[in-house]
């Protein structure tokens, strides 16, 4: 009987500590795996040090392509393009429930091209994502979107996702200082124009800011349109650039400002959002708001005094040294950006009204 015992208590150690073994190995085998996984992985790409830790992808449907102009997506192209990791961006609707989010570029939803996929069964986690550039005068009705879309990506500051037409950045060491203040100027004030109405609120400051100050005017209005790229060398020639935006509405910043103006040389001129919005983003002495005169008047002598102050003039520049623009253009940057910002999303939000939310006061 005792040599039973004894034998049973020896097995049970045996395979207490063959199975403890067991665990070690396991663990070690899994650790080497994984840690030889990460190495080689690297080895084959190091320009991505995120790519291979399985970290989980974020996927971005686009459900069609806003102004119906596709763009590659091939291979990984928010960290190619845009060094944004583990964000997986796809426009083939069949993935739709294996969507995290799932953008709608509002353009074509009011305008009745394209709809949205009620038939289709909605995951809960997933997000349906309003897009829009567009000021809220030219973004339609939108009450019957009222409790459909869980977050917006648009140039407000309180969106969801905020997509600007350009923001400053601080310049890195090592970068090129300044560009210096562009001086062959020919022009006191130019001002280009595609869409003009006689009774937009910018037509009636161009119209009283020429009778007191010679005004430049380009653009398809006056049958002189520019190409891109003699735009910014015309900008150039100028003291001034009318950043006039064509709606006045919170934190509407084009790139009438940013790349206009502000890659054109020119010190901006510039009507549309209050000029708190502007403070917030732009470097004080980097561009005049029209809201700072009383009379359009004063703001014509203002300009006339300052193009004659060298000096003062070159203090518009300043701002350069610290600064450089950054443009975006691209609509895959713009849905990239969901995937650094996914994080932080509220995890239950609906707009219960969209169009309530879009028309909101700019104050
Ligand atoms: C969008 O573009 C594709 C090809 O580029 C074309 O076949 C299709 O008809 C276009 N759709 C609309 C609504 O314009
Ligand atoms: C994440 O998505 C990218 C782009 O589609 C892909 O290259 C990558 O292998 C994916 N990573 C994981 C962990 O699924
Ligand atoms: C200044 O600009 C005018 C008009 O474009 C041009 O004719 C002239 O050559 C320029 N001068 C210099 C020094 O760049
Ligand atoms: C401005 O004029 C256009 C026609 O040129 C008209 O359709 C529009 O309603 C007018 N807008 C305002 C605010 O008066
Ligand atoms: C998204 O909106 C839908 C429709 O209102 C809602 O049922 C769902 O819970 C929302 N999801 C998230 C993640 O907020």
């Amino acid at each position: 009987m005792e040599g039973d015992n004894t034998k049973k208590t020896l097995l049970t150690s045996m395979k207490k500590c063959l199975l403890v073994s067991f665990f070690c190995v396991l663990l070690l085998s899994m650790f080497n795996g994984w840690s030889r996984g990460i190495l080689s992985q690297t080895a084959i790409n190091p320009s991505n040090p995120y790519k291979h830790v399985s970290y989980r992808n974020v996927t971005i449907l686009l459900w069609y392509w806003p102004f119906n102009r596709s763009l590659s997506l091939k291979g990984d192209v928010c960290w190619d393009l845009y060094r944004i990791p583990f964000c997986r961006l796809v426009d083939q609707r069949s993935l739709f429930l294996s969507a995290d989010v799932v953008v709608f570029h509002n353009k074509e939803l009011v305008l009745g091209q394209q709809k949205l996929p009620f038939h289709l069964p909605r995951p809960q986690y997933q997000r349906w994502a309003w897009m829009s550039l567009e000021a809220p005068i030219h973004s339609g009705n939108l009450q019957q979107f009222a409790g459909v879309f869980n977050m917006t990506i648009t140039y407000r500051r309180d969106s969801d996702v905020t997509v600007p037409y350009g923001e400053l950045l601080p310049k890195e060491a090592g970068e090129p200082v300044v560009e210096g203040v562009p001086l062959n100027k020919t022009s006191l004030v130019c001002w280009v124009v595609s869409n003009y109405r006689s009774n937009h609120t910018r037509s009636k400051l161009y119209n009283q800011l020429k009778a007191s100050v010679p005004v430049k005017v380009y653009g398809r209005w006056t049958k002189k349109p520019l190409t891109s790229t003699a735009l910014l060398s015309t900008i150039s020639h100028c003291y001034f650039y009318l950043s006039f935006e064509n709606s006045a509405a919170k934190d509407y910043i084009t790139e009438k400002l940013w790349r206009n103006a502000y890659r054109g040389g020119a010190v901006p001129v510039v009507m549309g959002p209050p000029l708190s919005d502007y403070r917030d983003v732009a470097p004080p002495n980097s561009f005049i708001h029209v809201d700072e005169f009383t009379s359009v008047k004063d703001l014509g002598q203002y300009l006339l005094q300052l193009a004659e102050d060298k000096k003062r003039y070159a203090e518009y520049f300043t701002w350069k040294q610290k600064w450089k623009v950054k443009l975006y253009t691209d609509w895959r940057e713009r849905v990239c950006k969901i995937c650094s910002q996914y994080n932080n999303l509220p995890q239950q939000k609906v707009y219960s009204n969209l169009q309530a939310w879009v028309k909101a006061k700019t104050t």
